[in-house]
């Protein structure tokens, strides 16, 4: 049961940052107001470097054939990761390629600096590593999720791009108090997104693509939904917190995310707002299905 959970929350949703039941884990007495504290990678232990190489090791087996090949490429980037890489030998390669650092944070930051951070072209990086026990399904991102998962991309011009927006665009939905509907938008690409490429779907999500189950289920499982990319229907679609998609969305690039979402945002959540939710796993009558890649 525990690698059915694989990949669930790992991918939170930036609404539901710092406001769980649980307080979120992490040291935060160390982070300052922008909440980014240091990585403190003297800390880590043999046994957790050890840990994120078998992590490393396990991700990087199986994205052949599954994972986008944007992502493929860039995983190098992280080094032959057989100890936890630390962020400022990322940041080397990472600020000339596009601009973006990563800055290490204690754990789930509050929406409003996640945001913040993002417009500013920093991707905040949890600095704790999951435990031993945890090794096939962590409930919050960890350093792995977020480096493996998130990292890459980062180095794709294009979706730098958008990860900045999207950060811009969060700042102003906290003001029109649409932020559940831009969560949204950020579970189905940033972290469960699909694309379809020339040699066939593939993923590139980084709570599939950090997660030991949900990657081959999601491009190959005849279970779950797959439907076209369409903002305005991904914003009225429930997704699982606690158990593999039910639905993915698919793009054909990275560029009709950023074109999709250049435009206000002010009408979308008005006419977002007085549509019904679509719950995870509906597929309304019309809509294009991607069969299993
Ligand atoms: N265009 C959106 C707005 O005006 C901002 C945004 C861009 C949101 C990219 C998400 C991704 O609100
Ligand atoms: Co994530």
């Amino acid at each position: 049961m525990n690698d059915f959970h694989d990949g669930i929350n790992k991918g939170v949703a930036p609404v539901t940052y710092g406001q769980g039941e649980r307080p979120p884990r992490g040291d935060y007495a160390s982070a300052g107001s922008d909440y980014t504290c240091a990585q403190r990678w003297g800390d880590y232990t043999a046994e957790q470097h050890a840990l994120y190489r078998r992590l490393h090791e396990r991700q990087t087996a199986q994205l052949p054939g599954l994972a986008c090949d944007e992502f493929i490429d860039a995983v190098r980037h992280l080094g032959a990761a057989e100890r936890i890489p630390r962020f400022e030998d990322i940041n080397a390669k990472l600020k000339p390629a596009t601009g973006w650092q990563i800055v290490a944070v204690p754990g789930l930051i509050p929406e409003e600096a996640f945001f913040a951070l993002l417009a500013e072209r920093k991707f905040p990086v949890t600095e704790w590593l999951r435990k031993p026990e945890e090794f096939d399904y962590v409930v919050e991102p960890d350093v792995f999720h977020d480096l493996f998962g998130h990292v890459p991309l980062l180095f794709n011009p294009v979706f730098a791009d958008y990860m900045q927006a999207y950060g811009a665009g969060g700042l102003k939905a906290s003001r029109l108090d649409a932020c559940e509907l831009l969560a949204r938008l950020y579970w189905y690409t940033v972290e469960f997104g699909l694309i379809q490429t020339k040699q066939g779907l593939r993923a590139y999500g980084a709570g599939i693509l950090s997660s030991a189950g949900e990657l081959r289920h999601s491009v190959c499982s005849p279970e779950p939904r797959r439907v076209a990319f369409d903002l305005k229907r991904l914003m009225r679609s429930r997704y699982k917190i606690d158990s593999y998609q039910a639905t993915y969305f698919v793009i054909d690039a990275f560029e009709q995310l950023f074109d999709a979402t250049a435009p206000d945002f002010a009408p979308v959540y008005a006419e977002v707002r007085a549509l019904p939710l679509i719950e995870a796993g509906v597929v309304l009558p019309g809509e294009r299905e991607f069969a299993a890649g």
